[in-house]
């Protein structure tokens, strides 16, 4: 609570959650914080990871309107500001059907807006061919570039709005990570590294650990004085257009400061950007390019 209290303090005005997310906690914590806050804000949340099995056939009408219901409940609304499907197998996304239930729970007024959250750059390109997609969150990092590559000027030219998430790799492109680093049990930087529970491109946006430390340690050098890499990597995000939002996953309130600053940080660099170019094509892009 503390740290979402900072966030409107610090004016950030939106927030992305899932259902699935502490098992509907953190839709809650955000219903709490509206009610103890005047400030105007959006919610983006997910559907779709409460099924037991990842089927197409399970993101139908019935599951759907459930999942909306509940986090109806959850965030205590009438109206679900964004609901992207969560990552659904990419067969979905060939399936009209799942996009004429979203418009449906549009015009029974209980969501506002429809969106994708996808891993793939195809899933994307797939779903803004739906007129009433209106936004994809895509994994969009210094070490995941491909996004930018076409998938953003599809989306520009659709008006679909661009949520880069795991915008900082999963903290290693905040520069504290070592090969000493230990993660919690329940961490998925635990147990997550080869792909075992979820897509491996989610944990350290799929790149070996040390490959990424030795990355990092050359993007150091690029900080402008006075910064944080973490804010070098978020301002970094904010150089493309495309992007509406990068929605960092801060813990506590001192990383949210940390990473709001970053929206004030001047543009960087032409010098930096080319290095940061060049340290992705000889270090990242071989291992990672083509998987997303
Ligand atoms: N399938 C999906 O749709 C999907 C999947 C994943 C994420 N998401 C969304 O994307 C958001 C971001 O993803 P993420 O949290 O996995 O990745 P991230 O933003 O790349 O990394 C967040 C982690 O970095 C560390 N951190 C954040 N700010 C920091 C700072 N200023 N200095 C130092 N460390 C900092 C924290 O880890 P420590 O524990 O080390 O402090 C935090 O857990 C999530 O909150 C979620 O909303 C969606």
């Amino acid at each position: 609570m503390a740290t979402l209290h900072a966030a409107l303090d610090g004016g950030v005005n939106f927030f992305d959650t899932a259902d699935v997310y502490g098992d509907g906690r953190s839709e809650r914590l955000l219903a709490k914080l509206k009610k103890e806050r005047k400030e105007k804000f959006y919610i983006a949340t997910k559907a779709g990871r409460r099924l037991r099995m990842q089927t197409t056939e399970g993101y139908n009408r019935k599951n759907l309107t459930a999942f909306v219901h509940r986090s109806l409940k959850n965030l205590k609304t009438d109206t679900i500001d964004l609901l992207q499907l969560h990552c659904p197998p990419t067969e979905v996304y060939y399936r009209p059907e799942v996009f004429g239930v979203l418009d449906d729970l549009v015009k029974a007024g209980k969501l506002r807006h429809y969106g994708v959250s996808v891993e793939r750059i195809e899933e994307a390109l797939k779903a803004i061919e739906f007129p009433n997609v209106q936004s994809v969150q895509i994994i969009f990092n210094i070490f995941r570039q491909r996004p930018a590559e076409l998938l953003f000027a599809e989306a520009q030219k659709r008006k679909v709005g661009i949520l880069a998430r795991v915008p900082l790799a999963s903290g290693l492109l905040s520069g504290k990570m070592s090969r000493l680093s230990k993660f919690a049990k329940d961490d998925h930087r635990n147990f997550n590294r080869h792909g075992e529970a979820f897509d491996r491109g989610e944990t350290f946006s799929g790149i070996d650990f040390e490959t990424g430390l030795s990355a990092v340690e050359r993007l150091k050098k690029l900080v402008p004085s006075g910064a944080s890499l973490a804010q070098l990597a978020l301002r970094w995000i904010l150089e493309f257009p495309a992007v509406t939002c990068a929605i960092p996953g801060a813990k506590r309130p001192a990383q949210l400061v940390d990473n709001i600053a970053a929206s004030d940080l001047p543009p960087l660099a032409k010098a930096s950007l080319k290095k940061i170019a060049n340290i992705y094509e000889g270090q990242i892009k071989p291992l990672v390019h083509q998987h997303w």
